[in-house]
């Protein structure tokens, strides 16, 4: 276990990964860090007061500063404002990057030699404000989605199918957003290519399915987004790297070439295990998967635009890009 992970936001995702982390036993102290007064240290001692009903030693603990974060090794950021009905996950961009790179200046000061998961939206452009702003490497700002998006499309899979979800292998790469990349090639049923069970309509309806499924709930849920599928995907990150298990997950990394991509994050196949990303892992892609992971790309740039970020004067790339 981790001596200490920081959950920064005690809203849905953050503070339902909270619980889930303690329950793991994943560190001996789970700090959960929010600007609203009250919230992280209430849901953090209701927490804490479920442990001998669960049965976890981890402490959780709530604050509105980053001095009980100090010396984390991992750091997860899931502040922002979250999607309402109608509006897409480029509308928040603006305000989410202001609000990462706030909570980014306070992790690279207290959390120095930290691994930071980042789940704020729009994802792949937060992890690269994360990343500018903390100037920490690669290996160490690592963005989740593709877990969360590879378990809707698996979900949707196992229930056209009849099956086990635990049968059903996969993985969603791209962008998260409408662009993301379903391998369709890779997708199995127990080892059996899908194509042999499924249809190509049926397969792209689930495809279809798979790309709404953020807005799908936000339509019901209509004050809010999906927040118990993505905490469970932040932890099974959070568990690989823990355990240095050097699980492939579909991961949001920066991209140095890896795909023909550079200079943005994207959801590409990756290892990770103690040292955070440990390896992009590149497989070759039909035609079509590698234009529509393509052109995924083009569409995180695009949102990259939008934000003109202002780096620390310490920062190695004044630019920013
Ligand atoms: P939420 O609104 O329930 O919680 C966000 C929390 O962040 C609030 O408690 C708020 O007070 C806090 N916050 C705002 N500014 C802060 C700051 N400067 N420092 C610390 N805390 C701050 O939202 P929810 O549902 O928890 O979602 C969080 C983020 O995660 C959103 O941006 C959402 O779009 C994104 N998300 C991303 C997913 C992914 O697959 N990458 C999946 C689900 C949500
Ligand atoms: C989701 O996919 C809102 O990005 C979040 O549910």
């Amino acid at each position: 276990m981790m001596n200490k992970i920081t959950v920064v936001g005690a809203g849905n995702v953050g503070a339902t990964a909270a619980q889930r982390l303690a329950e793991k036993e994943l560190a001996r102290t789970v700090v959960l860090v929010d600007v609203i007064d009250g919230v992280p240290q209430g849901k953090a001692l209701d927490q804490w007061q479920s442990a001998p009903i669960e049965g976890f030693d981890t402490r959780v603990v709530g604050a509105n500063d980053y001095q009980p974060a100090a010396g984390s090794e991992l750091v997860v950021v899931t502040a922002g404002i979250a999607r309402k009905p109608g509006m897409s996950r480029d509308d928040l961009v603006r305000t989410n990057a202001e609000i990462v790179r706030h909570v980014s200046l306070q992790i690279k000061q207290h959390c120095p030699k930290a691994i930071v998961l980042v789940v704020s939206n729009p994802l792949d452009v937060m992890c690269w404000v994360a990343k500018q702003v903390t100037g920490f490497p690669r290996e160490r700002v690592i963005g989740m989605a593709g877990v969360l998006d590879t378990a809707r499309f698996r979900a949707f899979l196992a229930e056209a199918l009849d099956a086990s979800v635990e049968d059903i292998q996969a993985m969603v790469l791209g962008g998260h957003g409408d662009t993301m990349v379903p391998l369709i090639s890779y997708t199995t049923v127990a080892g059996i290519p899908v194509t042999h069970f499924l249809s190509k309509p049926t397969l792209d309806k689930i495809v279809e399915r798979t790309r709404n499924g953020g807005a799908e709930i936000v339509a019901f849920l209509k004050t809010g987004s999906a927040y118990y599928a993505p905490s469970a995907a932040v932890v099974q990150m959070v568990e690989a790297i823990v355990h240095d298990k050097k699980r492939m997950l579909p991961c949001a990394a920066w991209l140095q070439g890896e795909y023909g991509l550079s200079g943005m994050y994207c959801g590409v196949p990756c290892k990770l295990g103690r040292n955070g990303l440990e390896k992009i892992l590149e497989v070759k892609l039909s035609p079509d998967e590698q234009a529509a992971l393509k052109k995924s790309a083009e569409a995180v740039k695009e949102t990259m635009a939008a934000v003109s970020l202002r780096l620390p004067s310490s920062s190695p790339d004044s630019a920013g890009r």
